[in-house]
């Protein structure tokens, strides 16, 4: 646990919507995380395993799906490993899902077996070319129900391009308009900048999900991840939800990993996730293999998280129905 002057200090959960959203309760958080405040020992457990997870229900009813974007301006905390996994995790429970690559590395594609540059047609067709469709782009993978648009290089221009357009903000959501009602969850896989293409992922998207590494930076940058949120909730989508903070790459033989899951939970109370994301080597493996750890290694650490994270996100959309 940490210090009681920290608790005392510590904002509540109404006390920080009022002052601002959760950005403002995260800016008091920040001095102690910056200055790297003795944090005492923690153990998460409790919180970890607060309440149980339901198994999720059998469906035959797909769509709307639910668009969910994974945001964070910091490079390597797991966006794209969340995207691609709980991505499949979902397709296991039997929900349609729809993966969109929205970084010009394409990772996500090379993630999921696609070779970036072999694409004819890829996300920027359909994002800038009136003429092409969702259809014509996307790739079945071998996860049944789970399907991926991809990204190469070519999306780094669309950036520029898009600048000059009307309505630029809203160019990916024109985009999926068309086939939201197929998919019962739409992940968004964002670069790491706040630029304009991740401004079009928050535009069109329900909610945000932020994956963050479990090491003591962490939290750095995530206020301004925050108020861009808050900027595009205000100006663009009045409905943007912040679906849940994921602590990604946790070791829980560290003191310093607990420490920092702790304050975690601490600055975001109950949008933290119970689930938790250990790390283990087999990611990089798996992108290297590119396929999902669900498939290459169904009874792995990894794969149990992020089916239970699968569960989580199922359960939080059954309660919004
Ligand atoms: N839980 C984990 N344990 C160990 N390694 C992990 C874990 N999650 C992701 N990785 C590895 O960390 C690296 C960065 O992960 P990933 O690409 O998912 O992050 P990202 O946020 O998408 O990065 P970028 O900002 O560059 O797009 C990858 O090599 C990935 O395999
Ligand atoms: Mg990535």
């Amino acid at each position: 646990m940490a210090g009681n002057a920290d608790q005392a200090t510590a904002p509540r959960d109404a006390e920080r919507s009022e002052a601002g959203g959760w950005g403002a309760g995260l800016r008091q958080e920040q001095p102690a995380l910056d200055l790297g405040a003795d944090l005492g020992p923690a153990d998460p457990a409790a919180y970890t395993t607060r309440k149980p997870i339901p198994e999720p229900m059998p469906t035959d009813r797909h769509g709307p799906a639910r668009i969910i974007a994974m945001a964070n301006q910091k490079g390597g905390v797991g966006k794209t490993t969340t995207t691609i996994n709980l991505g499949a995790a979902l397709a296991e429970y039997g929900r349609r899902v729809l993966l969109v690559d929205f970084d010009p590395q394409g990772a996500l594609s090379v993630g999921l077996g696609a070779n970036p540059h072999n694409l004819d047609m890829s996300v920027y067709n359909v994002l800038l070319q009136d003429d092409v469709a969702v259809e014509d782009v996307l790739i079945k993978t071998n996860v049944a129900g789970l399907h991926v648009m991809p990204a190469n290089i070519d999306l780094s221009a669309a950036e520029i391009q898009l600048v000059t357009e009307v309505a630029r903000e809203m160019a990916l959501a024109r985009v999926l308009r068309t086939v939201r009602k197929e998919y019962d969850f739409i992940l968004i896989d964002c670069q790491p900048s706040l630029g304009l293409l991740a401004i079009n992922a928050l535009t069109c998207a329900d909610g945000v999900l932020i994956p963050l590494e479990c090491e003591f930076f962490s939290l750095r940058g995530v206020a301004l991840l925050l108020d861009t949120i808050d900027k595009v909730r205000e100006r663009l989508n009045f409905d943007l939800e912040l679906e849940g903070i994921l602590a990604t790459m946790y070791d829980s033989r560290t003191t310093h990993c607990r420490q920092v899951l702790q304050r975690v939970v601490e600055a975001f109370g109950d949008k933290v996730y119970q689930t938790v994301i250990t790390k283990t080597v087999k990611f990089p493996e798996s992108n290297v293999a590119g396929a999902p750890i669900t498939t290459l290694d169904p009874s792995s650490s990894g794969a149990r998280n992020y089916r239970q994270l699968a569960r989580e996100v199922i359960a939080a959309q059954a309660e919004r129905d």
